[in-house]
């Protein structure tokens, strides 16, 4: 949609007076940090205008800053020396993100056929790729195993076989073992991973991770190399990373007491947490990092045990803060309570709202508004209540259909997870970088609906 499609209504009136004026929420701290302010309150992000974002791929459209991306993996490369950085494919991937990341030097976690193949046949070293899934497919496997991946994550005791079936004879194929520390940590409890009411991994404190263990080293196809956990997302802590390398560390000196092994490996998966809102809480990265680092020395030197390499899979982190998204107004409606300006996309193209309850600061961008600010709900366009950007925010009282709203922090677990609903389409991919954008992912169009839809 641009913004020919929609006639600019005559301004509404102000619905609260005593708002705090516009300039008060122009805070820019979680944007990307090529953001700057251009006049007539737009935005350029890596030089490129939003605006000028919006009138060439339309509405909703989201876009990547890709220095940003770059950026934040070297940081991690730089925060945590000596360790295997591989970044969560499931926060977003397309082949420019692979490309971006391995050139990068990171690695890759994925957790599907499809992910996998996305990345290798762009390019991506399939050595530097580990799969994961608490489920995985006979296809899953198979596609692994074909490509050669690197890891392959084992999360339940029913794959042990199968996966060592799978394992043509004469070769190996190298495995960690995903262990449920009973750790609560993590911003929602739908994404808290490391306690063991939830489907993912094997517990320690049950014996099925042990007992695991135990049957994974009996097969010959199958080289145990290292302990994994994840302990949930949106983790804006380290204490609950150094309790989990207490632990893991403690699981591997059992192992060695049983069996006589050191494991080499042991990855901590990711969930470092972000802000989503000014002044909200993030994980700082080169902290976490150190304190890891010497609680890893210390528990190995107390345990007896030589250090393993570490193994980080940051998402959210290396890509969330560099993607922004840009929805046109579609509706202002007044109630006896509320204001709800509706945006052309939703929940669609991000359900997290809808999943977690995780609200963003969406801004006006493209005019200069002299309205005091009112307090709004920012909704989505899709037939769901509960399809809400953000709630009881402040925006221009004038706001109107035709505007156009920017949402920082959008680029992890927005697309990745979007979906059908309602026929709208998944809105284009869009890279901005030294003053020039360029499209990565086109629009989802009807055209796509309709060749997948063959029956009658
Ligand atoms: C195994 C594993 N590793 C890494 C991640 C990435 O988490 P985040 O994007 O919160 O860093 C996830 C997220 O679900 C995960 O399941």
């Amino acid at each position: 949609m641009t913004l020919a499609d929609i006639p600019a209504t005559p301004g509404h009136p102000p619905v609260a007076v005593d708002a705090p004026p516009v300039d008060a929420a122009d805070d820019l701290t979680v944007w990307p940090h090529s953001t700057t302010r251009l006049a007539h309150g737009d935005l350029a992000v890596g030089g490129v205008p939003l605006t000028a974002i919006a009138d060439r791929f339309g509405t909703p459209a989201y876009l990547l800053d890709e220095a940003d991306v770059r950026e934040r993996c070297r940081t991690y490369l730089h925060a945590f020396p000596d360790t295997d950085v591989l970044y969560a494919a499931k926060a977003f991937l397309c082949r420019a993100m692979a490309h971006w990341v391995a050139e990068e030097g990171l690695g890759l976690d994925v957790c599907s056929a499809g992910e996998l193949e996305l990345a290798v046949t762009t390019g991506f070293p399939a050595a530097r790729i580990v799969l994961h899934g608490n489920a995985k497919s006979p296809e899953d496997l198979r596609s692994a195993l074909r490509l050669g991946v690197g890891r392959i994550v084992i999360d339940s005791a029913s794959e042990i076989a199968r996966l060592a079936a799978a394992v043509p004879s004469g070769s190996r194929q190298k495995v960690l073992v995903r262990v449920v520390p009973g750790i609560a940590a993590g911003g929602h409890s739908k994404i808290q991973t490391g306690t063991d009411d939830q489907k993912f991994g094997l517990s320690i404190t049950d014996g099925s991770a042990q007992h695991a263990i135990a049957r994974i080293l009996d097969q010959p196809g199958l080289e145990l190399v290292g302990l994994h956990c994840h302990l949930g997302s949106q983790i804006t802590s380290d204490k609950p990373y150094l309790c989990a390398v207490r632990r893991l560390v403690g699981l591997m000196a059992r192992i060695k007491d049983h069996h006589g092994i050191t494991l080499p490996e042991l990855d901590l998966g990711g969930g470092h947490g972000i802000a989503y809102r000014p002044g909200e809480d993030a994980l700082d990265i080169t902290t976490l990092a150190r304190k890891v680092r010497v609680e890893l020395t210390e528990s190995c030197a107390a345990a007896g045990l030589a250090v393993p390499r570490l193994v980080v899979e940051p998402g959210r982190a290396i890509v969330g803060p560099a993607g922004v998204a840009l929805y046109r107004v579609l509706s202002v409606k007044r109630t006896s309570d509320r204001t709800f300006v509706a945006v052309d996309g939703g929940m669609s193209d991000n359900p997290r709202p809808a999943l977690y309850g995780v609200r963003y600061l969406p801004r006006l961008i493209g005019r200069r508004s002299t309205a005091a600010c009112a307090p709004v709900t920012v909704v989505g366009r899709h037939c769901e209540a509960g399809d809400v950007l953000a709630t009881d925010i402040q925006l221009p009282a004038d706001t109107r259909p035709g505007d156009l709203l920017a949402v920082p922090v959008a680029g992890a677990y927005h697309l990745s997870m979007a979906s059908g609903y309602n026929l709208v389409g998944r809105p284009p991919v869009v890279a901005v970088a030294d003053g020039h954008a360029r499209l990565l992912v086109r629009r989802e169009s009807l055209e796509d609906f309709r060749s997948r839809d063959v029956g009658l």
